[in-house]
């Protein structure tokens, strides 16, 4: 079955699987999430997003019903239910519905709901690697660490939902968001690096962001190549100077940035530097969970 779900430990057919109007994820947003892909049918880096969605629930005081072992039991559960080749799997944690209350206030919750959804695993166009996407600098700012901070991966995503709509109506593929101080942040859902005179930029935590976890991943695979990485503050001014800018994400793995705004990065062609990373990706990913690994 292709698109399986898992609501609560049951696992439902798409069409059959629901859940309530009072759920205060549908209310209000008011959940965590995470999205993993898996290779050769196993869940990528499955250990560091568990871990990352602890800290988000753990951010907005929020229990995890049947703790994280027994979420990565569900996860694994549920894959091999679905039997896909690769799989795409949304796992969410909200706080859960209480029938007939429609209240802000988190102590009125109900019992926490779990979602998996789990299904296959679509490819990005080939193109998008050959040619590089095309990018914008937005006017919506990323909302600052003190409000909803984004390293909180919370089912809220309207900031990031009109900053994308700006962008693909320039015509880009995903958009940048600068914060308040005019730095450059992160896209709708991938983190931005630059590469300037060989050297990788990205902009730190600081600036308020997603600590990605394919961003960190390529800490560590560059770090073993050799290239010195730099987290920093970003203007529009070093995006726009940059030899190579490259997006991260789990489901986009490093995929070269072609146009920022409408003007060429570099010569417009995906640089060596992001082509080396995304193949020392890829090979890290076949000594993680390869055949044999
Ligand atoms: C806002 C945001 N930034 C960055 C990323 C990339 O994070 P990861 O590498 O953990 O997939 C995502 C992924 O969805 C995201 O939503």
């Amino acid at each position: 079955m292709p698109v399986l779900v898992n609501i609560n430990g049951e696992l439902f057919p798409p069409e059959e699987a629901r859940v309530s109007v009072f759920d205060r994820g549908f209310l209000f947003g008011d959940g965590v999430y995470e999205t993993v892909r898996t290779y050769f049918g196993r869940p990528f880096l499955l250990d560091r997003h568990l871990a990352r969605l602890g800290r988000s629930a753990s951010r907005l005081w929020m229990p995890i019903p049947g703790g994280l072992d027994g979420l990565e039991r569900e996860i694994l559960r549920s894959l091999a239910a679905a039997g896909n080749v690769d799989s795409c799997l949304r796992i969410m944690v909200t706080r859960g519905a209480r029938p007939g209350f429609v209240n802000l206030d988190a102590e009125t919750a109900g019992d926490g709901l779990v979602v998996i959804i789990v299904r296959p695993f679509e490819a990005f166009d080939p193109a998008c690697y050959e040619n590089g996407v095309d990018v914008a600098l937005v006017g919506v700012t990323r909302m600052g660490k003190r409000s909803l901070d984004p390293k909180i991966k919370s089912g809220n995503y309207l900031n990031n939902i009109i900053a994308l709509h700006e962008a693909r109506r320039q015509g880009a593929f995903e958009c940048l968001m600068p914060n308040q101080e005019g730095c450059v942040t992160e896209g709708s859902t991938s983190n931005v690096f630059l590469v300037k005179k060989g050297v990788l930029r990205t902009p730190s935590l600081d600036c308020g962001l997603l600590d990605g976890i394919t961003r960190s991943f390529i800490f560590e695979i560059a770090a073993e190549a050799g290239y010195r990485v730099e987290e920093d503050k970003i203007l529009p001014a070093d995006v726009f100077g940059a030899d190579e800018v490259f997006l991260t994400s789990s489901l986009k793995e490093v995929m070269p940035v072609r146009s920022v705004s409408g003007q060429k990065v570099g010569d417009g062609r995906p640089g060596a530097v992001t082509q080396d990373l995304l193949r020392r990706y890829r090979e890290g990913v076949h000594r993680l969970v390869g055949p044999g690994a």
